[in-house]
């Protein structure tokens, strides 16, 4: 079929929407008609070239959320008709990481997916005859997509899909670092660095899990107050001091949970930095620079500060985003003042440019 998709034709310049060839499912694969979708900083990092996995040409978009149009043969666990967010991270309850409850990271197509191919090594995108790579396995910026039965999450028809597109990647990926990755226990000490979509998750997961501080740092007071919103106590802007701070407010001893959500190695040292002495765990979310490194003191470490990192916050995308986002349908969490922009996919590239002055969190791109 032809579809309108928005295509990176070139690294640094303009996405180019214009008309492209989309076949039908394969075995295991499903046809997704889009609703909506999210523009994330991943898109714009792989557009601008920068990213060093990237590729070109390809259709871009992760953030997506749709109906289910038509499904391959052996096809079980969605239906014609069913509302999905697509999942850049799959879920296929086989491999050794699924059967483990400590991992959210499926190996299944991880190979495949990175490359820009579906699991059979073959695209269901083409242009003017020419295989068209698809994006995270998601190529979402697209009135339709193709994916495999195992990236995609059967959410509940009642929940508005311009909502639940966010639940696809930056929403989940701090909500999850706070109930999945971290765990985060009930009437404990939460310092979230950055209130971007990722740290605003994570100002909501920790809220979720009970802590009884929250303290939220960021550059821009507008983002602070969004973060009071989500459950935040303490709100700071940030500075060279920020750990002193924690230090200071704490006993002198850290905080029982740090949240890195900027993808800056310095704030990552802070994260790391304020984490308590004894039991800390710093999560690290942001995706930092390609050759960038973090700096630990061992002594940091022995003396029983721990560190780890969150992908997709560590949600298991098939069984964890459904419930993510039941919760939010039972009032738990809040997705309107995220959504700052609705575009068309002709105005994508406003997306991108929206994200880079900071207008906003998320620009969501409603299909007709
Ligand atoms: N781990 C994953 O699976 C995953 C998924 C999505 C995004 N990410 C990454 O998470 C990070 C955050 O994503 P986002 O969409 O929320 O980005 P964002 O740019 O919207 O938010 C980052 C925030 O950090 C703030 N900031 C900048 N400097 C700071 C400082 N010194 N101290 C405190 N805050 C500071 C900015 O003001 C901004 O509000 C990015 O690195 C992104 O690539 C990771
Ligand atoms: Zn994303
Ligand atoms: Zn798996």
């Amino acid at each position: 079929m032809k579809i309108r998709a928005a295509v990176l034709e070139e690294f640094g310049k303009p996405l180019v929407v214009r008309e492209v060839d989309l076949a039908e499912p394969k075995a295991g694969e499903v046809l997704v008609r889009l609703v909506a979708c999210g523009v994330c900083h991943t898109d714009l990092y792989t557009a601008s070239g920068v990213d060093p996995s990237g590729y070109a040409p390809t259709v871009l978009g992760h953030e997506g959320a749709g109906v289910v149009e038509a499904i391959g043969e052996g096809v079980s666990s969605v239906a014609v008709g069913d509302h999905v967010v697509t999942l850049f991270s799959p879920q296929c309850r086989e491999c050794i990481h699924c059967l483990d409850p400590r991992t959210n990271l499926c190996l299944a197509i991880r190979e495949q997916q990175g490359e820009g191919y579906l699991p059979d090594g073959t695209t269901r995108l083409s242009l003017d005859g020419e295989p068209l790579r698809h994006f995270m396995g998601t190529s979402t910026f697209a009135e339709y997509t193709v994916m495999p039965e195992i990236a995609l999450a059967n959410i509940s028809k009642e929940a508005p899909l311009d909502h639940a597109c966010l639940f696809a990647c930056g929403l989940s990926t701090g909500l999850g670092a706070a109930i999945y990755t971290a765990k985060v226990e009930p009437g404990t000490t939460c310092v979230v660095f950055g209130a971007g979509m990722v740290g605003l998750g994570a100002v909501a997961g920790a809220r979720l899990q009970g802590a009884e501080r929250i303290i939220c740092v960021d550059l821009s007071d507008e983002r602070l107050e969004l973060a009071r919103g989500q459950g935040a106590t303490d709100t700071w802007t940030a500075g060279p001091d920020t750990v002193e701070r924690i230090l200071e407010e704490t006993g002198g001893f850290g905080a029982d949970y740090t949240f890195e959500a900027t993808g800056l190695v310095s704030v990552m040292q802070q994260a790391v930095e304020s984490a308590r002495m004894g039991w800390g765990l710093c999560t690290v979310a942001g995706v930092a620079g390609k050759g960038e490194t973090l700096d630990i003191i061992p002594r940091w470490l022995i003396t029983g500060r721990r560190v780890c990192g969150s992908s997709f916050g560590g949600v298991k995308g098939r069984d964890q985003v459904p419930q993510l986002i039941d919760r939010y349908l039972e009032g738990e969490i809040d997705v309107d003042p995220f959504i700052s922009h609705s575009l068309s996919l002709d105005e994508v590239n406003r997306g991108f440019e929206l994200m880079e002055a900071q207008d906003g969190i998320r620009s969501v791109i409603a299909f007709s």
